[in-house]
């Protein structure tokens, strides 16, 4: 549309094309009106803290090490947690400390009541609360109820106790099928490659049953049909809620119920959409009854004071389904993994955020937000990647093409500013505050996560986004450690510790101080989201949330702005100087703003 000018939540708003190629280099530019959509989102009628909150996620084997072992510690979150508060968070999201033999690097539990000598003791939990109290940050704790650890006391009571008895209830075991039970009892296959089943001998020492595991075979999954695992699992989310966690992120919150009969699937071992095998049919996901567990436990948490939380890591298919995982009587949050895996492109973009939204509102819930986590490559690295071999989950290795790091962190960084500034609730992993990629040229002898050695090397794991994180120049590993890191990090990252970025003003790390900070200020959290017309289908993609613009350069080409103030831009360069617009300044490619028109 071209001609008049509109009004943006009150104000008028007028943008100039550029001009065309096609078009003659001395045509004026035309005036091209943007007007809004009607609104996408209306503002949230609750304003309790989770429908609005930003929650950093902290991986505590690599955030800091206080004890010379090369692996982060609970010490080490509580000596540093204010630098994490000054970025203007409200919580923590904590991957798993608990008693483990770092299998799945803690994902995998011998003792839920415990704190696993690498990380520290009850008492230091019991200090980091304290310290986050004073800040007044919620610690959010990661409970992983689908399976434990096969050192588990449970587990190992299972192996020595014959079939069908009550010990082995408490897992998935089953007989073989074929000649002498040869075979597995079904053919799902474990998210880490291979078979989701494992054989083990009889107490007698005679071949015996199968347990399943959905991960790792050190990760035997619960059977959820038992009543008792049910009763153990509430009392550790009490003694947690005690010791005063703010809540929990629930892993893989959508497997802990199997359908009767385990049947045979033949669709993807994640469980996402396969031709001919849709989600909703996997037989280990989202089956109804998984809900009255988080009913069960939402009823708990509602019994302790400050609004606890559950976030539902619900990797499910489509959102709409997701959803369900927020009704006003389950979770608080589920992440969204469609928005996460939604590439550099417009139209994806504003489908999945209008679909998200839509999605969420119709259950009262916040939708979430997320970019990064310590399960997939960092989006700086997967922004700049020019190898179309890069996988969720998997990320690059040194006989990969290698990502281009500047465009990597230009888009990062607006990717970040046009993610904050929607609606709903946002996550932050450990580093990105701080720009940092993924250790792509990370060589193999040091790759830990079982995927790797599980599929001999064809898939690299997750390792390269989990990198002790740099603080200083003051030891070899950048301050996160007296000694060398549990992974090495990549050449480069002396120049952007928190240090050195806390002295330049133009750092990733002051940029996201002040967009937390304006995002709380113009309450966006909380807001609306009113599409600007017309900008789906090509370069720019922009919306309206609470009086501020919100503009995101995916194209190749500057796009004017309209007048206004500029609260904050993606870089330095992400917005220029214009002859061609009535502001005078234009947005450059891989780049956001916001305005206040
Ligand atoms: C979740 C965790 C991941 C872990 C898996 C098994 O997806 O985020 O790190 O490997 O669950 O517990």
């Amino acid at each position: 549309m071209y001609g008049n000018a509109s009004t943006f939540d009150g104000f008028v708003v007028m943008l100039e094309r550029m001009p065309q190629t096609d078009e003659h280099p001395a045509t004026p530019p035309a005036h091209l009106e943007f007007r809004l959509e009607d609104a996408t989102h209306a503002p949230s009628s609750g304003n309790e803290w989770w429908r609005r909150s930003v929650i950093y996620q902290i991986y505590p084997r690599s955030f800091r090490d206080t004890t010379g072992s090369g692996i982060g510690d609970l010490p080490g979150i509580t000596a540093e947690l204010h630098h994490i508060a000054s970025l203007g968070v409200d919580a923590i999201w904590l991957s798993p400390f608990f008693a483990s033999p770092q299998k799945d690097a803690g994902y995998d539990v011998s003792d839920y009541r415990a704190v696993d000598p690498l990380f520290g003791t009850l008492a230091d939990f019991d200090e980091l609360i304290a310290e986050a109290n004073r800040l007044e940050i919620k610690i959010l704790v990661d409970i992983v109820p689908n399976h434990c650890s096969s050192e588990h006391a449970m587990f190992r009571e299972a192996l020595a106790s014959p079939r069908g008895s009550a010990a082995r209830e408490h897992f998935i075991f089953r007989d073989g099928r074929g000649k002498d039970g040869q075979l597995p009892p079904n053919n799902w296959q474990s998210h880490f490659g291979g078979s989701a089943w494992t054989r083990v001998p009889d107490p007698d020492g005679a071949p015996g049953q199968y347990y399943l595991h959905l991960f790792d075979h050190s990760q035997p999954d619960f059977n959820w049909d038992n009543p008792a695992v049910g009763d153990e699992f509430e009392s550790i989310l009490r003694f947690w809620l005690d010791r005063g966690a703010g809540g929990f992120r629930v892993d893989v919150a959508h497997a802990l119920i199997k359908a009767s009969g385990l049947p045979d699937w033949h669709g993807r071992a994640d469980g996402a959409d396969s031709p001919g095998y849709p989600f909703a049919d996997a037989p280990m996901f989202g089956q109804p009854a998984v809900h009255d567990v988080y009913r069960r436990w939402r009823s708990i948490c509602d019994q302790y004071p400050g609004e606890r939380v559950l976030c539902a890591e619900a990797n499910v298919h489509p959102i709409e389904a997701m959803a369900d995982w927020v009704r006003p009587d389950e979770m608080h949050q589920s992440f969204n993994f469609p928005f996460l895996h939604t590439g550099w492109d417009a139209a994806a973009l504003k489908a999945i955020i209008t679909r998200s939204l839509k999605a969420f509102d119709a259950v009262g819930a916040p939708s979430t937000w997320v970019l990064s986590n310590h399960d997939v490559p960092r989006h700086a690295t997967r922004l700049g990647a020019v190898s179309p071999a890069l996988r969720p989950g998997d990320g690059l290795g040194p006989e990969d093409v290698q990502p281009d790091p500047v465009l990597g962190l230009a888009r990062a960084r607006a990717a970040t500013l046009f993610m904050l500034g929607l609606p709903g609730g946002a996550y932050i992993y450990q580093g990105e505050e701080l720009g940092l990629g993924d250790h792509t040229l990370l060589p193999h002898e040091y790759r830990q996560d079982p995927s790797y050695a599980r599929t001999n090397g064809e898939r690299l794991g997750r390792d390269g986004c989990r990198v002790p994180l740099p603080w200083n120049d003051s030891t070899p590993s950048l301050g996160f450690s007296d000694a060398a890191g549990w992974l090495p990090q990549p050449e480069g990252w002396g120049t952007v510790t928190r240090q050195a970025q806390e002295a330049d003003p133009d750092s990733t790390l002051h940029f996201y101080r002040l967009a937390l900070d304006l995002r709380r200020t113009h309450n966006l959290g909380l807001g609306n989201l009113n599409w600007v017309e017309g900008t789906d289908g090509a370069q720019l993609l922009g919306f309206g949330n609470s009086g501020v613009l919100v503009l995101l350069n995916l194209g190749t080409a500057p796009v004017p702005l309209p007048a206004g103030d500029v609260l904050l831009a993606s870089s330095a360069t992400a917005v220029a100087r214009s002859t061609e617009a009535a502001s005078g300044l234009a947005l450059n490619p891989d780049a956001a703003v916001w305005l206040r028109p």
